[in-house]
């Protein structure tokens, strides 16, 4: 199994989310990047030793084959979107994902701005979030989110693929989905009515009794029991993200997993409903804007890129990393979109 990249590392205080697609010709600059990532890492983490920071890199089914020769992750496929009965959550853009969690934001600033400059007239951020941790692990939601998650041994069985497709074994699928939440129409109900949305108790995280949690319940729709009775998990890494003067605030959903058919799973249960409940009801105060999968290759398989297609030409790339990188001017960004997402060309912004 190969090295994995830092998947499965405590929760930090700070996050950037990066989401980026590729330009036409920026193939051989961006696979550059994928080599040359960790050393930019090294170089803003070695400086700032107590701030753990990590940066996981995930690549998209559209990127794979326009970076590298050879077959894919056997799973790797384009994020489905789910349209349900009542709620729906989008498939968007994503070749690239750059996870980068720190203690502090300014680190993750750093190592940011860092892969930006280098994706510059190669590769278009299309989502960046900054996310922050709040109180007790909590999400703006108020429940404390991440309990369950598996520890140990079985977080890595959870996340690291392995001998099913030996390739690319010590990698992970990596699922990201940035949601919204009005929070004044969550703060109007009581305590009591939001336990019963989530699962579990607001102030002292306890799962609630079977008999009281309903069928509806988030906790309940992603509690998944195959037909012999064993329970699959993924590994989630959340943060609370958002600005309150337009209160365009919410939950950054990242969830590391062996196979991405357990948070599609999850995803189907919460959106198209089960014979109990026609859809998850915390998808009443959480509006999915964002969605994409990704594949995390071992750090091993970064050390040592499969040959670029023939189409890439993988010499002499000249990339044009300035000493600073100013901030991308916003006039020449381009806003697509319902709105709901802020698109910047990372182009022309010298
Ligand atoms: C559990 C919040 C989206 C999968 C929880 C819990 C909270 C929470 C508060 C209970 C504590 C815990 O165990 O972490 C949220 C929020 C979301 C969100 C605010 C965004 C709107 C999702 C999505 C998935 C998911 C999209 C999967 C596709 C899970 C799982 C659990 C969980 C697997 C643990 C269930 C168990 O107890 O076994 N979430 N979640 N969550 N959530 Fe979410």
């Amino acid at each position: 199994m190969g090295e994995p990249q830092r998947v499965l590392v405590p929760l930090t205080q700070a996050a950037i989310f990066l989401v980026a697609t590729i330009d036409e010709g920026g193939e051989a600059a961006v696979r550059e990047l994928l080599a040359e990532v960790d050393d930019l890492r090294k170089s803003v983490g070695f400086r700032t030793p107590d701030q753990n920071l990590s940066c996981v890199v995930g690549i998209g089914h559209r990127a794979w084959g326009r970076l590298f020769t050879g077959p894919e992750p056997a799973e790797l496929h384009e994020f489905p979107g789910y349209a349900g009965p009542v709620h729906s959550c989008p498939a968007t853009p994503g070749d690239l994902l750059f996870h980068i969690r720190s203690e502090m934001t300014g680190t993750c600033y750093e190592l940011a701005m860092a892969i930006a400059t280098r994706l510059r007239d190669a590769a278009t951020v299309v989502d960046e979030t900054s996310g922050f941790r709040y109180f007790e692990q909590r999400d703006l939601l108020g429940f404390v989110d991440g309990t369950a998650n598996p520890e140990g041994g079985a977080a890595e069985a959870a996340v690291l693929v392995g001998d099913e497709d030996p390739a690319f074994a010590g990698g992970s699928y990596v699922m990201v989905q940035k949601y919204l939440h009005p929070l004044d129409e969550w703060n109007a109900l009581t305590i009591e009515e939001q336990e019963l949305i989530i699962g579990r108790t607001k102030l002292s995280d306890y799962e609630l009794p079977d008999d009281v949690k309903p069928p509806s319940s988030h906790v309940t729709m992603n509690t998944i029991v195959d037909a012999d009775g064993v329970e699959h998990d993924i590994v989630r890494a959340n943060m609370p993200f958002g600005t309150v003067g337009d209160g365009r605030l919410g939950t950054y959903y990242i969830a590391y997993c062996a196979t991405p058919s357990v948070p599609e799973k999850m995803l189907e249960r919460m959106f198209l409903g089960t014979d109990e409940a026609p859809y998850d009801r915390i998808l009443d105060f959480s509006t999915a804007v964002t969605g994409s999968l990704f594949f995390a290759p071992s750090a091993d398989f970064l050390g040592d890129l499969p040959d670029a297609p023939s189409s890439v030409a993988d010499e002499d790339v000249d990339i044009d990393v300035p000493e600073f990188a100013p901030v991308i001017a916003a006039e020449a960004a381009p806003v697509v979109s319902d709105g709901s997402l802020s698109i910047g060309s990372m182009k022309g912004s010298n």
